[in-house]
């Protein structure tokens, strides 16, 4: 630790500095406060000692420097009158603490030490934040040809205002690019408004967005600010585009085009500084040819399209991605866990959930890895592959027992699901199974379903 001592009495300065020295802090020692602003001003200190009375330029004036050149930097100042006003004084200007003379040497370590493990817990601080800032902050991942295709595209649209469409199936990382595209961003200091529009329900939409007037409609109790301009000088990150209700979009066009919102139940426009990105996971384009979705909208939407690749078709980026979500998950020394075996197995799952399900992959192998026979169950979870087909007639690998009748549970599974639009008691009546039998066989192979049937 480097340290700054200006004291005028030479008896003092001597004794502390060599004293200090001792200690193994490295000390510039100065006579007046001429000198010592000199340094503050050129060079770099962990800790400022100084007197406070000091001619022409005191020590209260150091540390106004000090706290303004060098932020970072602990000042105790010296006092040779229990003059505990200036003292004072000086703890409110922001010094660390106050010694009044004479004071004998250790009085001093002391002081210093506590420095010392504060200033170890500030930086253990600075470091987590960073490393948090780092993992939330939009760290995309991938070294394969399409990830740094899109991390190209990602950086190079970043700094503009346009419109992006980010599409992709489910957690192949939409929101992380889209959090990417703003802190890279001039908006970064703005803020960045995620709103998922299939989790609103369409009457409340409009008013979600656009923010409403007092007596609006009934129940509008007070004025309420829309994510529109919550967004304002940030950016807006609308999720699940493909879900917005059809008469509303077209005021969606409009805020587009204007850049001005209108409150429900008010007058007058608002002008407004957004970003506008959307994701979507469906194919938005045949949508909008089939009518589903407006095609002017579609068009004003599709300014800078990025389509993000599931992870089976860049599966050269599943270790990278497996490392990093150990880190993040705080168990680094757990990597080695990732044996070539399991990383093969890795590579062979179509991971039909994509990023997302390998990070809850990984979180499972963290998890487990304390019990015996842990390997066991990952590539029990992993040979679950749906997509993986029977090998074909000549080949000598065959599925275990086991795997071929999963496969064959979830071909008749997913059958039912299809032909009942997702209707679990249909489905279930349909097999002549208890609805909650079927219920838990679906859960425990993994799969969600939805109106489509299984995913
Ligand atoms: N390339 C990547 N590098 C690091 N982490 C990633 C990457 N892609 C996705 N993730 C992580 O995977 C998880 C899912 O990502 P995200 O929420 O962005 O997906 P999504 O496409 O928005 O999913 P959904 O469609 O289900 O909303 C997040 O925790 C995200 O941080
Ligand atoms: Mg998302």
């Amino acid at each position: 630790m480097k340290l700054l001592l200006v004291e005028d009495e030479k008896i003092t300065r001597i004794t502390l500095a060599n004293t200090l020295a001792d200690e193994g802090y490295r000390v510039v020692s100065c006579e007046t406060g001429i000198e010592g602003l000199e340094k503050i001003k050129s060079e770099k200190f962990d800790i400022i000692v100084t007197d406070l009375r000091l001619p022409k330029i005191g020590g209260l004036e150091l540390l106004k420097e000090a706290a303004n050149l060098q932020p970072e930097c602990k000042v105790i100042v010296m006092t040779a009158y229990a003059s505990v006003e200036t003292a004072v004084e000086a703890l409110k200007l922001g010094a660390y603490d106050y010694l009044i003379k004479p004071f004998s040497p250790d009085k001093l370590l002391t002081t210093l030490n506590h420095i010392r493990k504060f200033k170890k817990v500030q930086d253990e601080n600075v470091h987590l934040k960073r490393r948090l800032e780092h993992f939330e902050n939009r760290t995309i991942i991938g070294a394969s040809r399409p990830m740094l295709k899109l991390l190209e595209t990602v950086r190079a649209v970043a700094g503009n205002d346009y419109t992006v469409l980010v599409q992709g199936e489910s957690g192949t990382g939409k929101e992380l690019v889209a959090r990417a595209l703003h802190s890279f961003g001039k908006r970064a200091n703005g803020a960045f408004v995620p709103v998922n529009c299939s989790a609103i329900p369409e009457g409340l939409l409009e008013s979600e967005l656009f923010g409403h007037e007092k007596g609006a409609f009934t129940g509008a109790h007070k004025t309420h600010v829309g994510f529109f301009e919550r967004a304002d000088g940030g950016t807006i990150f609308l999720d699940d585009i493909d879900d917005f209700p059809i008469p509303l979009q077209v005021k969606l066009l409009r805020v587009l085009q204007e850049k001005e919102i209108t409150r429900v139940g008010g007058g007058k426009p608002i002008k407004l500084n957004v970003r506008v990105i959307v994701a979507t996971k469906v194919d938005l384009k045949k949508l909008a040819e089939e009518n589903k979705f407006r095609e002017d909208l579609y068009y004003r939407l599709n300014i800078i399209p990025i389509q993000l690749p599931p992870l089976r078709e860049r599966k050269e980026d599943i270790p990278l991605l497996a490392e990093h979500f150990f880190i993040k998950r705080n168990a680094k020394e757990k990597i080695s866990l990732l044996n070539a075996d399991l990383l093969e197995s890795m590579k062979k799952y179509d991971w039909p959930g994509n990023v997302r399900e390998l990070e809850n992959f990984v979180e499972r192998i963290i998890a487990l890895s304390d019990i015996p026979g842990w390997e066991k169950e990952l590539t029990g979870y992993l040979s679950l592959n749906r997509a993986k087909k029977f090998p074909d007639e000549g080949e000598n690998v065959y599925p275990s027992y086991e795997e071929f009748i999963t496969q064959k549970e979830l071909e008749i599974f997913e059958w039912a699901m299809r032909k009942t639009k997702g209707n679990i008691t249909k489905a279930a009546a349909l097999l002549g199974l208890p609805r909650t039998t079927l219920r838990s066989k679906l859960e425990k192979l993994g799969v969600s379903w939805n109106s489509s049937g299984i995913k």
